[in-house]
C-alpha cells in the first residue's frame, strides 16, 4: 500500500492533469520521482523529456535511459547541448546563468510540446526551491532553475505535485518505489553551477572527469548508508603555481564538496577520512591536465549553500 504522502502526490496529478502533459526530467531525485509517479497515473499521456544540456555528468544519459526502460516511462532524450552552451557563452554571473538555463529549458520544452499537443508542463519543484527562490517577504538566495528561471509568458499550464515536500520526503517516496539506487541529488542547471564563472567546453570536460573521480572513490570507500548525503567537485578557475615532474605548472583548482543533510535546507560539511581525500586529490591532480590543486570545502549551510553558485 502506498504511503499517505505518495497517495497525495498521485491524487494531485490525477486532479490537475486534464490532457496530455510533458514532464521535465533533469535526472535528479525530484523530477525522476515525478516521472515514475506520472507514468503510474497517466501512462502514455505524460511524455517525459530529458534534455541533454551539455551540462551533464559522465554516464548520465545512459542512467536515464535505463530509468525510462525499467519504470515504463514514455520518455525521450533530446540533445540541446549546443543551444545551452551557446546561450551561456561569455556569461559569468551565477544568477544570469541560472535564468538562461531555466529559460532555455522552457523554450525547448515549449517547442517539443507544440508538436506533441501537450497542454501541461509537470515539474519536480520542491519546497526549498521556491522558498529559496524568494517568495513573499523572502530574500532570493538563488533562482532554482525550475522556479526563478521560468519566463513569465508560458504556453503551458504548470503542475508541480511535489511543491509542498522537502527533500527527505521525496527521498522517502523514491525509496518506496524502488528508485533510490538510481539516484544522487543533482541540480537542474547541472555542472554549470559547479563551474565558477564562464562555462566552457574545456572546463566542463575537466569537471566531468573530476566528478567521476570523486563519485568513484567515495562509492568505493563507503557503503551506501555511510556515504555523505551529496558529494561532488567544483571547478574553481583560480590559477596557482605547482610542480609537475620537474617542471613548473600553473593550473586551475578543483574544490571537493561533500555534505550531510536531511532536507537540503541546512547542511554540514562531511568529515570524510583523510585517505579518501588523499586518493581523490592525487588522482585529480595526476589525471586531469590543467588542474594542479585540490581543496576541501569546510563550510556548513548556512552560511554557504551546498552548490557554489
Ligand atoms: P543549495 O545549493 O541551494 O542546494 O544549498 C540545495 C540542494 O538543491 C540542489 N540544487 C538544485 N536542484 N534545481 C534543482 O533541481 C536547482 O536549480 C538547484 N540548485 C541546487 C543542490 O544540488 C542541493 O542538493
Amino acid at each position: 500500500m502506498a504511503s499517505q504522502m505518495m497517495d497525495d502526490v498521485l491524487r494531485n496529478i490525477r486532479e490537475n492533469l486534464k490532457g496530455n502533459g510533458i514532464l521535465a526530467c533533469s535526472g535528479g531525485t525530484d523530477s525522476s520521482v515525478l516521472a515514475v509517479l506520472s507514468a503510474m497515473v497517466a501512462g502514455e499521456a505524460v511524455k517525459t523529456i530529458f534534455i541533454n544540456t551539455g551540462l551533464l555528468r559522465i554516464g548520465e544519459k545512459e542512467r536515464v535511459q535505463k530509468l525510462f526502460a525499467d519504470f515504463h516511462i514514455n520518455g525521450e532524450i533530446v540533445d540541446a547541448s549546443e543551444r545551452f552552451l551557446g546561450n551561456l557563452n561569455g556569461v559569468t554571473d551565477p544568477e544570469k546563468k541560472r535564468k538562461i538555463i531555466g529559460e532555455t529549458f522552457v523554450r525547448v520544452f515549449e517547442e517539443i510540446a507544440k508538436n506533441s499537443g501537450a497542454k501541461y508542463l509537470l515539474q519536480g519543484t520542491i519546497a526549498p526551491d521556491w522558498i529559496e527562490s524568494g517568495g513573499k517577504n523572502r530574500d532570493s538566495i538563488k533562482s532554482h532553475h525550475n522556479v526563478g528561471g521560468l519566463p513569465e509568458k508560458m504556453d503551458l499550464k504548470l503542475i508541480e505535485p511535489l511543491r509542498d515536500l522537502y527533500k527527505d520526503e521525496v527521498r522517502q517516496i523514491s525509496k518506496e518505489i524502488g528508485l533510490d539506487e538510481y539516484l544522487q541529488p543533482f541540480p537542474g542547471p547541472g555542472l554549470a553551477v559547479r563551474i565558477i564563472g564562464e562555462v566552457t567546453k574545456e572546463r566542463l570536460d575537466r569537471l566531468r572527469r573530476a566528478t567521476k573521480i570523486v563519485e568513484e572513490t567515495i562509492e568505493m570507500k563507503y557503503s551506501p548508508e555511510d556515504r555523505p548525503w551529496q558529494y561532488f567537485a567544483v571547478y574553481v578557475p583560480v590559477k596557482t603555481t605547482g610542480v609537475h615532474g620537474d617542471k613548473r605548472s600553473y593550473g586551475d583548482t578543483i574544490a571537493l564538496r561533500a555534505v550531510n543533510s536531511m532536507d537540503a535546507m541546512t547542511a554540514t560539511f562531511s568529515r570524510i577520512d583523510w585517505d579518501t581525500m588523499e586518493e581523490i586529490s592525487v588522482r585529480i591532480s595526476n589525471e586531469i591536465e590543467g588542474i594542479n590543486r585540490v581543496v576541501y570545502d569546510v563550510t556548513h549551510k548556512p552560511p554557504g549553500t551546498i552548490e557554489w553558485e
